[in-house]
């Protein structure tokens, strides 16, 4: 299910790059397990973008606004060892209450793209299939949390685990250091998610070079958004 792009496909110049038009007013999220490039990718794209003259509203989960910010830091402190799941789960969706209501809706309504950083697409690998919570569970709170407010599409950034903790580099936060086990589940947790609903997710091989990726990642948009 892995999409990819024809390698001799020519570069399209931005104003006949149909995205232009596709992407205004969308709600796009990029997921998938730590150390799968998902920054390098989200960066690449939102310069993309600016090429093509959209204007995105970027955000991050946990975090993104003030108040967002701060129950980050309570999620990732590793001092908070103690914190079980469902408490986590609940930090995690009263971030992306805040940011639904602050950024996210408000830029929709302005037309703007919204390319989101991690979304519940997350909740449900790293605190249901990883973490032990029922995917029903999560649902419930999520349409409390959202409203309605939902992606038009999430894609999902896949890599062998080995080459993803071999990416990650610095000092690990709280999740981070949850072992190898887990983010093995982490990433059939999102898998999963694939396979349940693939109208919804866009699913790519991020164990490519960055710029095959992110050729897939464009070829993708453009035949799931038209
Ligand atoms: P980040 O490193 O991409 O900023 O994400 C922070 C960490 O939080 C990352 O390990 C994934 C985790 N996370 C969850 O466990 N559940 C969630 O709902 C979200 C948004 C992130």
């Amino acid at each position: 299910m892995t999409e990819s792009t024809n390698l001799f496909e020519p570069e399209l110049a931005p104003d006949r790059d149909p995205l232009r038009n596709l992407l205004p007013g969308r709600f796009l999220v990029l997921d998938g397990p730590d150390g799968c490039g998902k920054s390098t990718q989200f960066r690449r794209l939102v310069e993309y973008c600016e090429a093509l003259s959209v204007t995105v509203e970027q955000v991050r989960e946990p975090g993104g606004t003030q108040v967002g910010e701060q129950v980050r830091e309570i999620l990732l402190d590793p001092d908070n060892e103690m914190m079980v799941v469902r408490t986590e789960m609940l930090l995690y969706m009263a971030s992306r209450a805040q940011l639904i209501a602050e950024r996210i809706v408000p830029a929709i309504e302005r037309n703007r793209l919204v390319l989101a950083d991690r979304f519940i697409s997350s909740t449900l690998a790293y605190q249901g299939t990883a973490g032990g919570l029922s995917p029903e569970e999560i649902a419930k709170v999520g349409d409390v949390t959202t409203g309605g407010t939902v992606p038009d599409l999430v894609v999902i950034l896949d890599v062998d685990t080995d080459v993803a903790a071999a990416r990650i580099s610095g000092e690990l936060d709280r999740m981070e250091r949850k072992g190898r086990a887990f983010h093995e589940r982490v990433r059939a947790g999102y898998l999963a998610q694939v396979e349940r609903d693939p109208q919804r997710y866009l699913l790519l091989d991020a164990g490519a070079p960055e710029e095959v990726v992110f050729d897939s990642l464009l070829a993708g948009l453009r035949t799931r958004l038209a």
